[in-house]
């Protein structure tokens, strides 16, 4: 749709400098200078004032919100690839478009992953709390002993942009074995390249030392890793979540590496964030990251500037390039 004035964008978090000086060049941008998460009220607000809103997975776009009365914004342009915050039914219905940033955080998201196995098989977050608590009593060749990544069996859940980029760096860097499961099958080419080993999802758990989720958060995937998956594990397994909280039954988890069902767990994402399930900190063999995946300054630029992108494609009636079906 064309507009004769500056559409209205609220941005509802501050954003990397360089995108926040591309949005204040094109649009009417409202900023959030002191980057306070805006309530549903003030979403609603935003909605109401704004021809396009630019929102982040910490924005619950529900229902009740995307209700608003009076409606002005067309465009959801999301920052970020997941977007089960966002009721895409309603957005619908209400004639908003949704778009979100695919691609650009791939590789640090996969570089977390690996970073969370290596943390959680080789206990790297016990041994830098030893150190820093002053209980460590210099080398000894007992101490502290973890697991070697190298070699290991890899189950990963979900072969997408991210769960291939994790395989490709399992399987060339750390000579990992690879089994996966998901609902499209890697092309043949690729297959061949990791030989990665199509399976059904109990089968990945029961064959692998460390499964990795990288599947989006919907009623099919809520706990789709839940007590019984986590016993079908061996118990030196490891469980890496970088992909949603609600993916995994929380409270199972904690359970399974409290009894030994499994070793433990790297976590970078939780079903009711900031909360994290009280269990799971009072773990030693949990990992536990605050939503760090694309934390870098490369993608959360890159980030912003496709949510620009897409805005300016809006602004300028043209197709939307990342347009969430
Ligand atoms: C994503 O892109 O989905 C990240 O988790 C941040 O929202």
């Amino acid at each position: 749709m064309k507009h004769e004035h500056r559409p209205i964008v609220t941005v509802t978090r501050r954003l990397p400098a360089p995108v926040e000086r591309a949005l204040l060049a094109q649009f009417d941008a409202r900023l959030n200078a002191d980057d306070t998460p805006l309530d549903a009220e003030g979403l609603r607000e935003a909605l109401r004032v704004s021809d396009a809103v630019l929102c982040a997975v910490s924005d619950r776009m529900d229902a009740e919100v995307l209700a608003v009365d009076p409606l002005r914004a067309q465009l959801l342009a999301n920052f970020g690839v997941g977007f089960e915050h966002i009721d895409l039914a309603t957005a619908r219905r209400r004639n908003i478009a949704v778009t979100n940033t695919p691609g650009v955080l791939t590789d640090d998201t996969a570089d977390l992953a690996i970073a969370l196995m290596l943390m959680a098989i080789r206990r790297l977050g016990e041994g830098e709390r030893e150190l820093r608590a002053g209980a460590w009593r210099g080398w000894y060749p007992t101490h502290h002993l973890g697991r070697r990544l190298s070699g290991k069996a890899l189950g990963i859940v979900g072969m997408g942009r991210i769960g291939r980029a994790v395989a490709r760096r399992a399987v060339h860097g750390f000579g990992m074995r690879l089994h996966y499961a998901s609902r499209t099958p890697l092309p043949a080419g690729e297959a061949a390249a990791l030989d990665a080993v199509p399976m059904d999802i109990d089968r990945v758990f029961a064959e692998s030392d460390i499964v990795s989720l990288h599947v989006p958060s919907n009623e099919e995937t809520r706990h789709l890793v839940d007590a019984r998956r986590l016993r079908l594990m061996p118990p030196h397994g490891i469980l890496i979540n970088t992909a949603r909280g609600d993916v995994v039954d929380e409270a199972a988890l904690a359970e399974a590496v409290r009894d030994g069902t499994i070793a433990g767990a790297g976590l970078d994402v939780y079903a009711d964030e900031p909360r994290v399930h009280p269990a799971l900190l009072a773990l030693e063999h949990v990992v536990l990251l605050p939503h760090l995946g694309s934390a870098t300054v490369e993608s959360r630029t890159a980030m912003g500037m496709r949510a620009f992108e897409n805005l300016v494609a809006w602004s300028e009636g043209r197709a939307l390039p990342d347009r969430v079906p």
